[in-house]
């Protein structure tokens, strides 16, 4: 793999969840991999799993890694090509991601959107800007309207889970949230899911909340919750904002948190959360404290996914 920003860049899914897996058994099998390697972690914004297990899997590989948080500690980056830099912006993209690029093997970055600029953020060019002038591979590390280190560590969560021979029913529910969140996660869950092609799958949320189609696909978009969960193997909760009216809250229905009462016609349904939770908002204590959630070991899976990721870019 060149860079590892949406699952486009991978050749196989199926393949990238084996390789994955195997370190999850064997994680120092190729500690000699990333020996002399250096990546570099650039944050724009917070963090706590993509940091954390990302750093442990690169070590796992052998690996040197530096944390940058640049919006705390570097210059102010401009990242407009031809800009007057005559304002609050000290620093160009040409140059920082080109010096990044001298002194890393690869570079991973975590960039969220404004949620003000639909055409901005999903043109992506923050993470493109970084592209064009690093030099080496870039690892997204959630970038504005995607988030693939999430996605594949749940496709891999979920590969583990399902120990039958049928296809698992996945429903995506949207729930309520007291913040304007990015659409990154959803989108990138549904893109996954769907090149995974190993689930019927179902997006749920109210009206107002659909997600650009380039992502859900095929999936079945059903505005009724209970209907959507109904017979689900795996329920994947997460808040978003509107894609539609871009960055709005236009829903505050609580009635869309996940507790037991809604899991009740599931198949004893597996819950997944990307985390961070807003508990009792998004999720209620009882599900996420009880026996159908899958939380922590899916976090836990995120080291396993980053170093599958890293091996390929590694080995080019
Ligand atoms: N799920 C996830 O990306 O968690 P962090 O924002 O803590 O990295």
């Amino acid at each position: 793999m060149k860079q590892f920003i949406s699952v486009d860049d991978v050749p196989s899914v199926p393949r990238l969840v084996d390789i994955a897996l195997d370190y999850k058994k064997q994680p120092f099998s190729d500690k000699a991999l990333g020996a002399n390697k250096t990546l570099g972690m650039i944050f724009l914004n917070p963090s706590l799993r993509t940091r954390l297990s990302t750093q442990v899997a690169a070590k796992n590989l052998g690996m040197e890694v530096v944390v940058f948080n640049i919006d705390k500690e570097g210059w102010q980056l401009e990242m407009n090509d031809g800009a007057i830099m005559n304002g609050n912006t000290t620093e160009h993209v040409k140059e920082a991601a080109a010096v990044m690029g001298q002194y890393f093997d690869i570079l991973a970055i975590r960039t969220f959107p404004g949620l003000k600029d639909k055409e901005s953020d999903y043109t992506e060019k923050y993470i493109n800007q970084f592209i064009k002038y690093a030099g080496v591979p870039v690892l997204s590390l959630e970038s504005a309207t995607l988030h693939p280190l999430q996605s594949l560590t749940d496709i891999i969560t979920m590969k583990e889970q399902w120990q039958q021979p049928r296809r698992p029913k996945v429903v995506m529910t949207w729930a309520p949230h007291v913040k304007p969140l990015p659409q990154a996660v959803p989108n990138s869950f549904a893109q996954w899911v769907n090149a995974w092609g190993e689930a019927d799958f179902v997006i749920t949320h109210p009206e107002g909340y659909e997600l650009d189609e380039k992502f859900t696909g095929n999936a079945t978009i059903e505005y009724n919750q209970d209907k959507a969960l109904q017979d689900a193997d795996f329920v994947y909760v997460k808040n978003w904002s509107s894609y539609k009216d871009y960055g709005k809250i236009t829903c505050t229905d609580s009635s869309w948190m996940v507790t037991n009462d809604k899991l009740k016609g599931t198949n004893q349904a597996k819950v997944m959360h990307c985390l961070p939770v807003r508990r009792n908002v998004v999720i209620a204590d009882e599900v996420l404290d009880g026996p159908q959630s899958i939380v922590i070991p899916e976090a836990g899976n995120r080291v396993w996914a980053a170093q599958a990721v890293l091996s390929q870019i590694l080995k080019g």
